[in-house]
């Protein structure tokens, strides 16, 4: 078990949930989850009171934080009251907000419940719903108290969204630190089985990442912008397409890439390990949406400026860059590449 601070959050990485009690304050603790987290972790939730929100993206607005906020008062709930988030990035997520203006702020953790809200959703403080179709438009900056990651409960997960998690991994890698990306190449086979050793591994040095870019700038106004890598487009691919979160993230990093590759940022073989990486983990590089409704899509995320957008680009592999680009110059690039996304 390793353990990592962030700005007073304690990441449990490699710790077992069975031992949860032990980083939970006495008094008292209500969790919020929702029923398939339910189903898998019966155990888990066993000694708390529970309140279920839906499972799934159209279930992270307004009107979920409305209904959990209703379900507090009426159980008599203050700000003494530990709120538990189970679940993936969703449950962690909004049940983050709704501890962090509930009463103006009760204390929170979460137990997250897949790979993906181990390494990317629980860590980092940013905690918020969806708003009239943009993405995570109304939130807070609020750190957990506590964020306890047990690979053992992934085990229970479908195969997709196990593998969604390595998007972020790989994101991760691709920002800071080459050697992650080159022990993921090597070990990808494993990664995939659950091997708990290279599992906990990558789990671990992923949180480190990011909880050394947040710890540096936890309002995103500088260093932080890079852990959006591959998230301009994911963040449309997903308005766009079927895909989840993580899926869209990797495709979004390829496209990131191949922009990198345009500028000079990247060589084509570096580009390939990118792609090879993700392919590996079982993630996809392509998806089937026009490029007009795309760049649709993408002048709409919240992060555009004008006519310009905020993009993160890959230099090689273990290092990014936050650029600028005019959208006319963006679509000519993309259009330079036959037009596929
Ligand atoms: N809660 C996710 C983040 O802060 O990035």
């Amino acid at each position: 078990m390793e353990e990592i601070t962030l700005h007073g959050s304690r990441i449990l990485v490699g710790e077992r949930a069975g031992n949860l009690s032990r980083y939970l304050p006495r008094g008292r603790v209500i969790a919020i989850t929702n029923p398939v987290v339910r189903a898998c972790h019966a155990a888990l939730l066993a000694p708390y009171e529970t309140i279920e929100m839906g499972d799934g993206e159209a279930h992270k607005t307004l009107e979920t934080v409305d209904r959990l906020a209703g379900e507090l008062v009426a159980r008599g709930a203050d700000r003494d009251t530990f709120i538990l988030g189970v679940g993936g990035g969703i449950a962690c997520d909004v049940a983050g907000f709704v501890a962090s203006i509930f009463m103006r702020g009760c204390p929170f953790g979460f137990v997250p419940t897949t790979l993906l809200a181990q390494v990317d959703a629980s860590v980092g403080g940013k905690n918020g719903v969806n708003y009239r179709g943009f993405k995570n438009m109304l939130g807070v900056f609020a750190q957990p108290r506590v964020v306890l990651c047990d690979p053992g409960l992934l085990r229970t997960l479908d195969p997709r969204v196990y593998a969604a998690g390595f998007a972020e991994i790989v994101k991760a890698a691709m920002i800071a630190d080459a050697s992650l990306f080159e022990y993921l190449e090597r070990h990808a086979g494993e990664a995939a089985r659950q091997d708990a050793g290279v599992l906990e591994r990558v789990v671990s040095v992923s949180i480190k990442i990011k909880a050394a870019i947040v710890a540096a700038d936890e309002r995103e106004r500088g260093a932080r912008r890079l852990l959006n890598l591959g998230h301009t487009f994911a963040h449309a691919i997903e308005k766009c397409s079927r895909l989840s979160h993580g899926e869209a993230v990797s495709v979004g990093l390829c496209m990131a890439s191949r922009l990198s590759v345009r500028l000079g940022l990247m060589s084509e073989a570096e580009r390939e390990r990118v792609t090879g990486l993700l392919a590996a983990l079982s993630l996809p590089a392509r998806v089937e949406v026009p490029l007009p409704e795309l760049f649709a899509a993408t002048r709409a995320d919240k992060k555009k400026s004008g006519d310009r957008l905020h993009v993160i680009l890959p230099v090689g592999i273990g290092r990014s860059e936050a650029r600028v680009l005019p959208f006319a110059e963006l679509e000519r690039l993309f259009t330079g590449l036959n037009g596929e996304v």
